[in-house]
């Protein structure tokens, strides 16, 4: 996802106890529940939204609400009307309009919502292939992994066939390949981060490259410190550190420029429901201040972390 430039320390730590800050009371369709959230997206604000995966809608957390959410798109029941949703797996605020960008994968398509009071209903902007995570650079071009296609695509807004940007030379486990593609982001220079989910790696391609770079993982499934499991959610900070959601390790790692491993900045204290556990992290993302939201799907949460140390 494209969001604010957030410096943190190269050796920050987090507090190891996650407070949970949206759903947390078992699965349900209630404000104050999740059904295995996906991708999230923190605003400047604080404000969280999320992809509320089996209640086909997203919510919207703003900092201070206590335990209700507010269903922002969807939660009409799963359907491809307009003001319908199904399987919601990302979303991201497109600031510039004030509307949500939602990768609505169970309808093969991204919509895009008003964040304005009283709207019922979206609009398709892409349709047609398996969607997954979304990103959107500075120019407010639309970047979007296709988990069938082994691609990402960037598209001008009201473009329907996008530019293949990664990937594009079928399944495989070449440079210049992807298997099942899931979430990405896109830094200042347009260089792409994207988990490479089946690859168990997070590949970089610089910005009109023809292959990428392995910058996390690419040592098979595992849960050594070089390795990862099925990684989902990526986000990059100023000094471009890399953080990863390695969803079947139950851990999010931290990989700084150049390293040979990685560490683990929470969780990695097996599966389960504490505080310093997840049940499959998916999507994660940071607030201007560092401090760490993780969406724990199967946890029906999502949590954060406080960062301890900081410029
Ligand atoms: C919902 O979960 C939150 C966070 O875990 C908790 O503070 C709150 O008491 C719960 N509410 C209900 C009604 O269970
Ligand atoms: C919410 O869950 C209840 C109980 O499972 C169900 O009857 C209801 O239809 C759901 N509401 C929506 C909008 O899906
Ligand atoms: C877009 O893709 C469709 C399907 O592959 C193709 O028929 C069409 O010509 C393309 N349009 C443009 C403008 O490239």
């Amino acid at each position: 996802m494209f969001s604010i430039l957030v410096n943190i320390l190269a050796n920050a730590t987090w507090t190891q106890n996650g407070v949970t800050i949206a759903g947390g009371n078992g699965s349900g369709n209630a404000t104050n529940q999740l059904s295995q959230p996906f991708g999230l997206f923190v605003d400047d604000d604080q404000t969280v939204v999320i992809a509320d995966y089996r209640n086909h809608r997203i919510m919207q957390w703003k900092n201070g609400d206590t335990t209700n959410g507010q269903v922002v798109a969807g939660g009409k029941g799963q359907g491809n009307g307009l003001h319908q949703l199904k399987w919601p797996i990302d979303v991201l605020i497109d600031k510039e309009t004030d509307s949500l960008i939602i990768c609505d994968y169970g309808n093969q398509r991204v919509v895009r919502w008003s964040r304005r009071s009283g709207t019922t209903q979206g609009e398709i902007l892409i349709d047609n292939i398996g969607y997954y995570g979304l990103a959107m650079d500075e120019q407010r071009y639309l970047y979007v992994s296709d988990v069938g296609k082994h691609e990402v695509r960037r598209y001008l807004l009201g473009e329907k066939n996008g530019t293949i940007v990664v990937g594009g030379n079928g399944i495989g486990g070449g440079l210049n390949q992807l298997k099942a593609p899931t979430y990405l982001f896109v830094d200042r220079q347009k260089n792409v981060y994207v988990s490479d989910t089946n690859n168990h790696r997070v590949m970089k391609w610089n910005k009109g490259a023809k292959e990428g770079i392995v910058v996390d993982g690419g040592q098979g499934a595992g849960s050594a410190l070089t390795q990862l499991y099925y990684p989902r959610g990526t986000f990059v900070d100023a000094l471009g550190t890399l953080y990863v959601a390695d969803t079947s390790n139950h851990r999010v790692m931290r990989w700084t420029q150049g390293a040979k491993q990685g560490t683990v900045i929470v969780g990695g204290n097996g599966q389960g429901a504490g505080a310093n556990q997840f049940n499959n992290p998916m999507d994660l993302s940071f607030d201007q201040h560092g401090n760490l939201y993780v969406a724990d799907r199967s946890n029906d949460r999502v949590q954060r972390f406080s960062i301890e140390k900081d410029s």
